[in-house]
């Protein structure tokens, strides 16, 4: 049994088609709209300057959404690759199926559906519980609370602990994201050239080089993880058969 310090670190990037099989819509597969909204009406600091109701009403909607679903097999096999290996989850999703799955190490990128935060002081930020957010509702120093999601058009402020966690990565799992929003894309093809990478995605195009899994993240993680902590993860030429 290896130590935790002598563990093999293996990085996963997820985004929505990691949630899909749980019931949850991806964004690029929706015909632009995300919920029938544009995302420019919604998701972004202009959006939210125009009618912060209209953005509310729609994260609280999000909110009850995800309060509905259970997490898929794939949140299920990512967390038992812990028994294995070191593990950190770095997700564009802001839903909290990653943490009830079992994942211990989990980097939301693009913020919590189950925080809020102060419109005022972003370092404000507050645990939603089962509450949603309304008109009205203030911070501790009187201003309006928001999503703590990260809009279009707004820094992430993870980004660079997110980079410096994939300079440490023994193995790359790419799963459930059309990597075509920026700076997570970026994640991708971080870390050092001589690590492998694994992308799950059933419309996966080859634009890294990689090996390619191109199937339902729930149908094809467990057999994965299962590969991964028989046969560990310096030979993958197996997972052709997978
Ligand atoms: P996208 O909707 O852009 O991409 C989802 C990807 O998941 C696509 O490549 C699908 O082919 C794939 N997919 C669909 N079903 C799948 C399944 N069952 N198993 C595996 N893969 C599947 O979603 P993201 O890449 O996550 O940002 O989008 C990134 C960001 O853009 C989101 O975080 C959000 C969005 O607008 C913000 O809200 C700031």
């Amino acid at each position: 049994m290896k130590t935790e310090m002598e563990r093999q670190h293996i990085v996963v990037l997820s985004g929505a088609g990691v949630s899909a099989e749980s019931g949850i819509n991806t964004f690029r597969d929706s015909d632009g709209l995300w919920e029938n909204h544009r995302v420019e009406d919604v998701a972004t600091p202009g959006a939210w300057h125009k009618d912060p109701e209209l953005v509310l009403r729609f994260y609280n909607e999000r909110r009850q959404q995800i309060r509905g679903v259970e997490p898929n097999a794939a949140h299920k096999a990512l967390a038992s690759l812990e028994d294995h290996f070191k593990v950190t989850v770095i997700t564009q999703n802001i839903d909290d199926l990653h943490e009830r799955g079992g994942s211990s190490e989990v980097l939301h990128l693009h913020g919590e559906i189950f925080k809020a935060r102060s419109t005022l002081d972003e370092r404000l930020v507050y645990d939603l519980g089962r509450n949603d957010i309304y008109p009205g509702d203030l911070c501790d120093k009187g201003s309006q609370l928001r999503p703590h999601i990260v809009w279009f058009g707004e820094d992430v402020p993870c980004y660079p602990i997110a980079h410096e966690i994939t300079q440490t990565a023994d193995l790359i799992i790419v799963v459930g994201t059309s990597l075509q929003v920026q700076p997570a894309s970026f994640l991708a093809s971080a870390a050092p050239y001589h690590v492998a990478r694994i992308v799950v995605d059933p419309k996966a195009e080859a634009d890294v080089p990689a090996f390619y899994l191109r199937e339902k993240a729930g149908a094809v993680m467990p057999s994965l993880v299962e590969y991964l902590c028989e046969k560990g993860i310096s030979d993958l030429s197996g997972l052709e058969k997978l």
